[in-house]
């Protein structure tokens, strides 16, 4: 393994600095064996390696990997990034209190509510981008965890990690950051006082729309960590060897991948905000963004690939902008090397998303190409 001082893209471009002790290769080797054997005197050959579901060596790489980038202690990965939040939420106990930022991915919404539903747990949704609102129900609840999504997907609201760390204190909750969107390179929430950062490795740190995945990276080893790490080795939501392999081989071009969506991002904003087609346009690195000043703090390096704008002319109008691209695909998820668009409001009609909405994630294309295409389907 690697010195610790190293900066992310080297960490990533050479996985951690692994090298296949075995052949020598300079890609590590997929090993999906089941189960391990012991020797004659019945001691293991790898004392590493019992059986899958806790030990496989790709899973432990991307973990490593990930830890490094996030600056965290311990990392876990899970099979989807919904396996990883439900991971931290059974951890709260029967009747227990929780306070979930409004607004959020909706899968994620739909499943704690369920889940608090079905176990009597308290549930506070609260506005988290509106540090007073956060305060407030914070102050007036006491609560095991406060979960924020910044930026959110698909509304693109920020929200200060510093500022709900010292809102979490208040309740007596472990701060636990989605930071999907902003990636393990442009925000390191542990680093502002984050307990556990989550992601949805199935899109940009995995980001070849091909491997489902989810991780929970945590600043130090807590009663928590421990309850969250023993829940996935005994009720076994882990990932398999096969996926685990391909993502530490997407991690080593992250740096650049991210690099790129940022840019091709931020010139797709720049168009949209001038179009006059275009109603608004959700993305914290403009600067008529009302998150764009803590963005900016918050995010370095860049302010994200997902977006979201408004089409004038209403639902209609925004299916036949939608209908008329020829290079985003028409497809749900986020953070792919190909962009993305998707009219959300055929997927949750009932949460206020306005209707003329679409949300699009920036792949790495030519960003000229990617302002074409989007042109045309505007002017129609
Ligand atoms: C912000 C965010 N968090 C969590 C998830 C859930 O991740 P997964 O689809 O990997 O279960 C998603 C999925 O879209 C997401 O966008």
């Amino acid at each position: 393994m690697q010195r610790n001082d190293l900066k992310p893209a080297t960490i990533a471009a050479q996985a951690a600095g692994t090298i296949d002790a075995a052949s020598g290769g300079v890609v590590p080797p997929l090993q999906p064996s089941t189960t391990f054997v012991r020797d004659r005197d019945y001691q293991l050959v790898n004392e590493s390696n019992v059986y899958l579901r806790s030990h496989n060596e790709a899973v432990r790489l991307g973990e490593e990997i990930l830890s490094r980038l996030e600056g965290a202690e311990d990392t876990q990965l899970f099979p989807s990034g919904m396996a990883a939040i439900a991971a931290v939420f059974r951890t709260v106990p029967n009747g227990g209190s929780v306070i979930v930022q409004s607004g959020i991915y909706w899968g994620t919404t739909k499943w704690i509510r369920d889940f608090c539903t079905r176990r009597d747990i308290a549930l506070h949704e609260v506005d988290a981008s509106d540090i007073g609102a956060l305060q407030a129900v914070c102050a007036s609840s006491q609560a095991q965890l406060l979960f924020v999504e910044t930026p959110s997907n698909p509304w693109l609201k920020t929200v200060d990690i510093n500022a709900a760390k010292a809102c979490a204190q208040t309740a007596g909750a472990s701060l636990v950051v989605d930071s999907t969107a902003a990636t393990p390179l442009l925000t390191r929430p542990l680093e502002m006082g984050a307990d556990i950062v989550m992601h949805s490795a199935t899109k940009v740190i995995n980001g070849h729309s091909d491997v489902l995945g989810g991780v929970l990276s945590t600043r130090e080893r807590t009663p928590l960590w421990d309850a969250i790490c023993m829940d996935r080795n005994e009720a076994g939501a882990v990932m398999g060897p096969f996926e685990a392999w391909l993502l530490v081989r997407s991690m080593r071009t992250l740096p650049l991948r991210v690099e790129k969506m940022c840019e091709n991002a931020m010139a797709v904003a720049e168009f949209l905000a001038s179009h006059p087609a275009v109603e608004d346009v959700l993305y914290p690195g403009l600067p008529s963004h009302a998150g764009h000043a803590l963005a900016s703090q918050q995010m370095s390096g860049g302010y994200g690939f997902l977006m979201s704008f408004l089409v004038k002319g209403g639902r209609e109008a925004a299916l036949a902008v939608a209908g008329r691209l020829n290079l985003f695909h028409r497809a749900t998820s986020l953070g792919g090397v190909e962009s993305l668009v998707e009219h959300r409001y055929t997927i949750e009609p009932h949460t206020g998303i306005p209707e003329n909405l679409l949300r699009i994630s920036i792949g790495i294309e030519d960003a000229n190409d990617l302002i074409s295409d989007l042109n045309q389907a505007l002017l129609g």
